[in-house]
């Protein structure tokens, strides 16, 4: 069985240099992102994670709610400050799905991709979501919390009301999977990706490479418009290129896809 995850079991386990070497962990917590904002807005270092066994108040994107039992799940924010400019700080967040996404597939052996802009999937299911919120200083990024919650040992039978399909690496597997294996890996990718990134590197074709979206046909929902189309590529910044009927094409930089005929737009 999957052990409970503590600050002292994870930092014996933990080989990063500053990713999660400052660390916060909590039983139940309302929401890890907004604990993560407070420590980012009061000054926390770069690297600072906050995890948390439970949330009674997760966030999700778009104002909705992230839910999972206690101890089911990887529900955490890292605190990173990116020498970027806001509409850059996708890039960021792209950097995290991807350590995630190879994480996954190191411990679970399972091949899970991105459904553009932030799902983590396997096949048509949502295994998991990030959520990223950013702090302005003026007109430059001070901070970006990452939230990411991935559902590990959750019996989907728990969640309640499913609004779109949602899974468990465990369900896909059929056994427990390590929290503390994946968290470690996970983190570990985001280091070593964001000192990549850093010295100049780009995530766009890792990212490309496992969304799960382009070449397929797409509905987006911006806050001005519903854009429908064939999602063809993302650019440098994570934005969305999608040719509509009329031949245009057009770049979203956030939204809401659902490929057509299938709603994937929540974990639960
Ligand atoms: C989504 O809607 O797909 C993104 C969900 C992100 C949920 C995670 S769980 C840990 C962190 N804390 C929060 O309150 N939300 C994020």
């Amino acid at each position: 069985m999957d052990g409970k995850l503590t600050a002292v079991t994870i930092s014996q386990r933990l080989a990063t240099r500053w990713v999660g070497r400052n660390l916060e962990v909590y039983d139940t917590i309302d929401s890890t992102n907004a604990r993560a904002v407070e420590l980012a807005r009061a000054g926390a270092p770069e690297g600072t994670l906050v995890l948390a066994e439970e949330q009674t108040q997760g966030r999700g994107r778009l104002g909705r709610r992230w839910f999972a039992p206690a101890g089911s799940s990887l529900l955490m924010s890292l605190i990173l400050r990116p020498v970027l400019m806001p509409w850059q700080a996708q890039r960021a967040t792209m950097l995290c799905s991807l350590a995630t996404i190879e994480a996954i597939a190191q411990v679970a052996g399972i091949a899970a991709q991105v459904k553009w802009p932030n799902d983590i999937t396997c096949g048509e299911k949502k295994l998991g979501g990030v959520l990223t919120e950013l702090g302005l200083c003026g007109e430059r990024l001070d901070y970006a919390v990452v939230g990411m919650g991935l559902n590990v040992n959750l019996d989907l039978a728990a969640l309640p009301e499913l609004m779109s399909p949602a899974t468990s690496l465990s369900a896909e597997v059929g056994h427990a999977v390590s929290r503390l294996d994946l968290l470690v890996a996970i983190l570990q990718g985001i280091e070593v990706r964001y000192e990549k990134m850093a010295r100049g590197w780009s995530p766009r074709a890792e990212w490309r490479a496992h969304l799960a979206t382009l070449g397929q046909p797409v509905r987006v929902g911006t806050p001005e418009e519903v854009i429908e189309g064939v999602a063809q590529d993302v650019d440098e910044d994570g934005a969305l290129l999608v040719r509509t009927r009329e031949g245009d094409v057009r770049r979203i930089l956030a939204g809401d896809v659902t490929l057509r005929g299938h709603r994937t737009e929540v974990n639960s």
